[in-house]
């Protein structure tokens, strides 16, 4: 049976292994998945022996998608973008290609639930999450991304690194002004239960809002989202099964239905 999994530290709440079991029962795929604890200086050693033993790909998350671009013998131009590699693939040739599916998992989710072309975006954090995602949203023909941080230059370094892909700019959260079609949260205060410092005024009725976290209940950015009037307030759900499915593809050559699995998972998130 072929063997995928995904690497990460720590990695016992993943749900990969659940949404990629799912995605082989849908399509009738042999493969194994499972989910492995790769020791924080120990990356590279786990690719190997994990190789080495006949695994087919695997999933890299949380802190090594980095050590994964630099591990991977060939990049797919998506992954050359984000600079970090959340899929890997033995390829035919022996070859180990890294690939980038989180850009794909969170336009697909979004097109769930609006059009992006001539939409004004304004993307928070200038991490290594909203680096993955500017490619693909830059790719739908959207009028602007603004990126604004909490510390400037990086989202200034972004925005300077994707300028020859699309409209895009940089702004501090204080002078950020207009209202927004979309804005994202990529930012990880949520994990602290904090808040991007952003002025209501930047979201208005017709805003929809958009957390790549996800919890049992809502996000704190997305209470706050919702308590401004936004227009709907989605979490990061949807973007992680869209993540996996490309994941799934890239591996199988074949794209599972996303909604089943979707909402099997928010139930056990429940
Ligand atoms: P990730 O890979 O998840 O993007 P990261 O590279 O550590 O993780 O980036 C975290 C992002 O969240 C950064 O944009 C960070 O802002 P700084 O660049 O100024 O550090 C942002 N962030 C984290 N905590 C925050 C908070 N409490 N308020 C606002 N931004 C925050």
């Amino acid at each position: 049976m072929d063997r995928y999994a995904v690497f990460g530290n720590p990695i016992n709440h993943s749900k990969s292994p659940m949404i990629h079991t799912l995605f082989a029962q849908q399509t009738a795929q042999q493969l194994s998945y499972q989910a492995i604890e790769a020791p924080i200086d120990g990356f590279a050693e786990a690719m190997t022996s994990f190789f080495s033993q006949g695994g087919k790909g695997c999933n890299i998350t949380v802190p090594f998608k980095e050590e994964a671009f630099v591990f991977a013998q060939q990049l797919t131009s998506r992954a050359k973008l984000a600079g970090a590699v959340n899929t890997l693939l033995l390829s035919d040739s022996g070859d180990i290609i890294g690939d980038n599916t989180d850009g794909f998992g969170l336009v697909h989710d979004l097109q769930q639930y609006m059009e992006l072309a001539n939409k004004r975006i304004l993307l928070l954090g200038a991490g290594g999450a909203a680096r993955g995602v500017i490619g693909p949203l830059l790719a739908q023909g959207i009028e602007e991304l603004v990126i604004a941080n909490r510390t400037d230059a990086k989202a200034q370094t972004l925005a300077t690194l994707f300028a020859d892909k699309g409209n895009i700019k940089a702004c501090s959260f204080t002078a950020l002004a207009g209202d927004f079609d979309l804005v994202i949260n990529s930012t990880s205060a949520s994990l602290s239960g904090s808040l991007p410092p952003i002025a209501s005024t930047l979201i208005s009725k017709h805003t929809i809002c958009y957390d790549m976290m996800y919890k049992a209940e809502a996000t704190v950015f997305n209470l706050w989202a919702l308590e401004q009037g936004a227009e709907l307030a989605i979490d990061g759900l949807g973007m992680l099964v869209g993540q996996a499915a490309e994941s799934f593809k890239v591996w199988r050559g074949i794209t599972p239905a996303m909604p089943p699995v979707l909402a099997a998972l928010r139930k056990t998130i429940k």
